[in-house]
């Protein structure tokens, strides 16, 4: 089974200064022919109208289409982005024709997909930058930096809960994914837009303002629950824009690292 990965692609972000790679990476899909494709978030920001062509344009008809969300995907300019994440964008994808993953595993033979948007908890935050800051002028919570929000999400999701409580929540829904899956299943190729592992977090010595930003990340706890279950091979996220790639025992965790500029995918064989 031929399985190709792009992620963050930013369609509404990026038209102006990365149509012409688009096109590339769709002539790039079609030429490797995929059985299975993936999106692993970051589709669009705030221009929703964007998700629909978007998705229409990017797959060949015959292929499995599997997508997450990224963060950027459950921006909104007013409202709920948890009830939107929960009911209106599944249905929105799912009458495109994609599978959001994390409404639930896709199993083909003895393969089989499950995923989600991931959140962050702040564990992946600068060693030099405590959680609890005492009087230093940042704050994890409200993702502020000197009072004013450095990480956007702060602006344009409201989740109606903690981010530490979103990401347990979702960890226990990927678990639960896991554990349900069916014992012929061999081999589990598990998706999230952020990342899963500490060594995938770019650090910058002496940018402050940039290792602030890496408490949004990701989650330990995802990499532990990925390491719970020896069936699970793949892992492919996004969202740091850094192309990596890491083995954690039988798991190879692929960051595809697309930057607004040039879009980039992976082809693995199961
Ligand atoms: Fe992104
Ligand atoms: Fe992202």
């Amino acid at each position: 089974m031929k399985i190709v990965i792009t992620a963050d692609l930013h369609a509404d972000e990026t038209a102006d200064m990365g149509d012409a790679d688009m096109n590339r990476l769709c002539r790039q899909i079609r030429w490797y022919a995929p059985d299975v494709l993936i999106v692993a978030g970051d589709l669009v920001g705030l221009g929703k109208s964007w998700i629909v062509p978007t998705l229409e344009r990017l797959a060949p008809p015959k292929c499995l289409k599997l997508i997450v969300p990224g963060n950027h995907d459950l921006w909104l300019e007013g409202g709920d982005s948890f009830g939107y994440y929960r009911t209106l964008l599944p249905e929105l994808y799912a009458a495109c024709g994609w599978h959001m993953l994390d409404t639930g595993p896709k199993v083909v033979g003895s393969t089989a997909f499950v995923g989600t948007v991931g959140w962050y908890d702040y564990s992946f935050h600068d060693p030099a930058s405590p959680l609890a800051p005492g009087k230093a002028d940042y704050d994890y919570e409200t993702k502020r930096w000197g009072g004013m929000p450095m990480w956007m999400d702060a602006v344009f999701v409201r989740l109606g809960m903690s981010d530490t409580t979103f990401n347990s929540l979702l960890l226990a829904r990927l678990r639960e994914q896991i554990k349900s899956l069916p014992r012929r299943v061999k081999t589990i190729v598990a998706v999230s837009h952020h990342i899963a592992f500490q060594d995938m977090v770019i650090r910058k010595p002496h940018d402050q303002e940039w290792n602030f930003c890496n408490a949004f990340q990701g989650s330990a706890g995802l990499g532990e629950l990925l390491l719970e279950d020896p069936r699970v091979r793949f892992h492919f996220c996004g969202h740091s824009h850094f192309k990596r790639r890491l083995k954690r025992g039988a798991l190879t965790s692929i960051n595809i690292g697309s930057t607004y500029e040039r879009k980039r995918l992976e082809m693995v064989e199961v």
